[in-house]
C-alpha cells in the first residue's frame, strides 16, 4: 500500500507554538460571547455546576482522546478523520463515518468566520464611532440588522447593503491566506502573536469592567454579576435543559467534537507529550472562558442593566450581550470608542485563531490523498467557502445559518464525538488508548480517567446525544420549532430546507472524494497505512 502522495511532512515550530497554537483552537467567540449569553440565560450557577461536571466527564477526557487519534493518525500522516479513523478500525466502513469529520469543521467553519467579520466591522464602527449616540439596547440592536442587511420593517438603516459582504470577504481572505502558509509559517505564527494580544486586551476590558461605578438608578455592581455566574446555584439543577446546555458549551468552547484538534495533534511526533499538552490547553481555554470571558460581558451588563435586565438581554439571542450591550456601555465610558476597538479586536483575534482551524482536516485531507498544494487547496476552498458563506450572508435573517449552527456547531459535534469515543476506546481498545495517550508523555494522567474515557464519558455522550434527538433535533428536523428558538414561519421554510440541502450535499460529495481518495492511493482496508518518517524535515 502506498503511503500519501509525496505530500512533504510538516510539524509545529516549538512546544509554545503549539501551545499557543492548540489554544488559539479552543479559545474563540465561544469563550466570550457563546459562555456568557449561556451562563445567563441558564441560570447563572446552576449552570456552573453541571459545566464543570461536564468539564471533567467530557471535555477534558475527550481533549485527550482527540489528541490521542490525532497523534496517532500523524503517524501515517493523515491530518482528516476519515484516515485517522481507517489507521485504528481497519474496516472498509471507518473512512465513510469518518467523513463527519470533515463537514462538521467545513460547516463550521463557514458560518463562524462570517459571525467573525462582524467583530472586524464592530472594531472599525467603534473607532470611527459611527453608532455613536445609539445608547439603548434596542437602538443597538436595530444598527446590528441594519449591518446585516436585515433592517426590522420601519427600523432606520445605518449601513450601505454592501457592506456586510465587504467585511467577510476581507475577513475569508485573511484566514485563507494564514491557512496558505502552512502550520508553523502560518497557524503557528498567527497564535504567537494573536494570543497574547487577546490576551492584553481581555485583561484590560476585564479591570475596566470591575472598576466600574454604580450607575444611578440601577442598584447593581460588577461584583453583582460575578456572583450572579460563581456562588453555587442548586435551584435549576433538576431541568435537563441546564446540563444540555452546559454540555454543548463545554463541546464547543474546547473545539471538541471537530477534528480540528485532532488535525492540529497530526503535526506531533510519537516523542511528543500529549498529556500534559492536552490538560494545558483545555486549562487555558477554561480560565480565559470562566475568568475572562465571564468577567467581562455579564458583569457589564448587569452594571448597566442589573441582573434581571441582563438575563433578559442574554436569553433574547446569543449575540444581544456582544453586539447590543457593550457598545451601549462603551458610550458612557472615557474612551469608550478604544474600549469598543478593544472588545471587537479580542473577539476578532479570539475567532481568527479558531476559524483557520476548522479548515485545517479539509487541506490535510486534498495534500495527503490527491497531492495538491496548500496554496491552491487553500485558496479554492477559499473560494467554495465564499460561495456558501454568501448564503448566510444574504439569508441571515431566514434562519439559514441558525440551522448549521445547530446540525454542525450542536448537534454534529456530539455526534463526531460519540464516534471518537467509540473508534479510540473501545474498538482500539482502552488499553492501547491509554498507552498511546502516554506516549512520549510528560505526565501520568490519574488511572480513574482510563476508567472515565471507557465508561463514563461515553454513557454520558449516548444520553446527551438521546436526550437531545428527542427534544430538539426531531422537533427542529420536523419544523415543529426553528433551530434558533421560537416557531418556524412559512417564509423561512425554503431557506431551511436549502440549508440542510447544502450540509447534504457537502456529505454526498465528500463520501465520494473518499471512495475516490482510497481508490486513487490503493489503501487496503484491512491492511492499514504505511508509518511515514518521523523525523521533521530541514528547514
Ligand atoms: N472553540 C471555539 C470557540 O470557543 C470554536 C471552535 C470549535 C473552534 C471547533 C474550532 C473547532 O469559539
Amino acid at each position: 500500500m502506498s503511503s500519501s502522495s509525496g505530500s512533504p511532512n510538516e510539524a509545529w515550530g516549538s512546544r509554545i507554538g503549539l501551545i499557543l497554537a492548540m489554544a488559539g483552537n479552543a479559545v474563540g467567540l465561544g469563550n466570550f460571547l457563546r459562555f456568557p449569553t449561556q451562563a445567563a440565560a441558564n441560570g447563572g450557577g446552576s449552570f456552573m455546576i453541571s459545566y464543570f461536571i461536564a468539564l471533567l466527564l467530557l471535555g477534558i477526557p475527550l481533549m485527550w482522546i482527540e489528541w490521542g487519534i490525532g497523534r496517532n493518525g500523524g503517524r501515517y500522516r493523515k491530518g482528516h478523520l476519515p484516515g485517522m479513523f481507517a489507521a485504528i478500525w481497519r474496516h472498509p466502513a471507518a473512512k465513510y463515518v469518518g467523513v463527519v469529520g470533515m463537514i462538521v469543521p467545513l460547516c463550521v467553519m463557514i458560518y463562524y468566520t462570517y459571525i467573525e467579520s462582524w467583530t472586524a466591522a464592530f472594531a472599525w464602527f467603534s473607532l470611527t464611532k459611527d453608532y455613536w449616540g445609539i445608547e439603548t439596547q434596542q437602538g443597538m440592536l436595530d444598527y446590528l440588522r441594519s449591518f446585516q442587511a436585515s433592517p426590522a420593517n420601519g427600523a432606520p438603516v445605518y449601513h450601505q447593503p454592501w457592506t456586510p459582504y465587504a467585511f467577510f470577504l476581507g475577513t475569508l481572505a485573511i484566514n485563507i491566506w494564514v491557512l496558505s502558509k502552512g502550520i508553523s509559517g502560518g497557524i503557528e505564527k498567527l497564535a504567537k502573536i494573536g494570543m497574547p494580544i487577546l490576551f492584553g486586551l481581555a485583561v484590560v476590558l476585564a479591570i475596566v469592567v470591575l472598576t466600574l461605578p454604580a450607575q444611578p438608578g440601577i442598584d447593581a455592581t460588577p461584583w453583582q454579576g460575578l456572583s450572579f455566574i460563581y456562588d453555587p446555584d442548586f435551584s435549576r439543577l433538576d431541568e435537563p435543559g441546564v446540563w444540555l446546555a452546559a454540555a454543548g458549551q463545554i463541546f464547543f468552547t474546547l473545539s471538541v467534537g471537530m477534528g480540528s484538534l485532532a488535525a492540529y495533534a497530526s503535526y506531533l511526533s510519537k516523542r511528543d507529550d500529549i498529556a500534559l499538552n492536552g490538560i494545558a490547553t483545555a486549562a487555558t481555554n477554561e480560565t480565559v472562558e470562566v475568568v475572562l470571558g465571564g468577567t467581562i460581558a455579564i458583569p457589564a451588563a448587569v452594571t448597566f442593566f442589573g441582573v434581571a435586565g441582563a438575563m433578559a438581554i442574554a436569553q433574547g439571542g446569543s449575540f444581544n450581550l456582544g453586539f447590543a450591550t457593550m457598545p451601549v456601555v462603551f458610550q458612557q465610558l472615557p474612551a469608550g470608542n478604544l474600549l469598543g476597538v478593544a472588545w471587537f479586536g479580542l473577539l476578532f483575534f479570539a475567532g481568527i485563531t479558531s476559524s483557520v482551524a476548522m479548515l485545517t482536516p479539509i487541506i490535510a485531507f486534498f495534500r495527503e490523498e490527491f497531492g495538491w498544494k496548500r496554496e491552491h487547496i487553500a485558496w479554492g476552498f477559499g473560494f467554495i467557502c465564499l460561495v456558501f458563506g454568501l448564503m448566510h450572508v444574504r439569508w441571515l435573517q431566514y434562519g439559514f445559518l441558525d440551522e448549521w449552527d445547530y446540525w454542525a456547531g450542536t448537534f454534529g459535534l456530539v455526534i463526531v464525538a460519540v464516534l471518537e469515543v467509540v473508534v479510540f476506546v473501545w474498538i482500539f481498545k482502552p488499553e492501547n488508548a491509554w498507552k498511546s495517550i502516554h506516549e512520549g508523555a510528560d505526565i501520568r494522567i490519574p488511572a480513574v480517567f482510563k476508567f472515565v474515557m471507557t465508561y463514563i464519558t461515553p454513557l454520558y455522550l449516548f444520553i446527551i446525544l438521546g436526550w437531545w434527538g428527542w427534544t430538539d433535533a426531531l422537533p427542529i428536523l420536523l419544523n415543529e420549532r426553528s433551530a434558533g428558538g421560537g416557531v418556524v414561519t412559512a417564509e423561512n421554510i425554503p431557506y431551511i430546507t436549502a440549508s440542510r440541502a447544502v450540509i447534504v450535499l457537502f456529505t454526498v460529495v465528500f463520501l465520494v472524494l473518499i471512495r475516490i481518495a482510497w481508490k486513487r492511493n490503493k489503501y487496503d482496508d484491512r491492511a492499514g497505512f504505511v508509518e511515514i518518517d518521523q523525523t521533521p524535515e530541514a528547514p
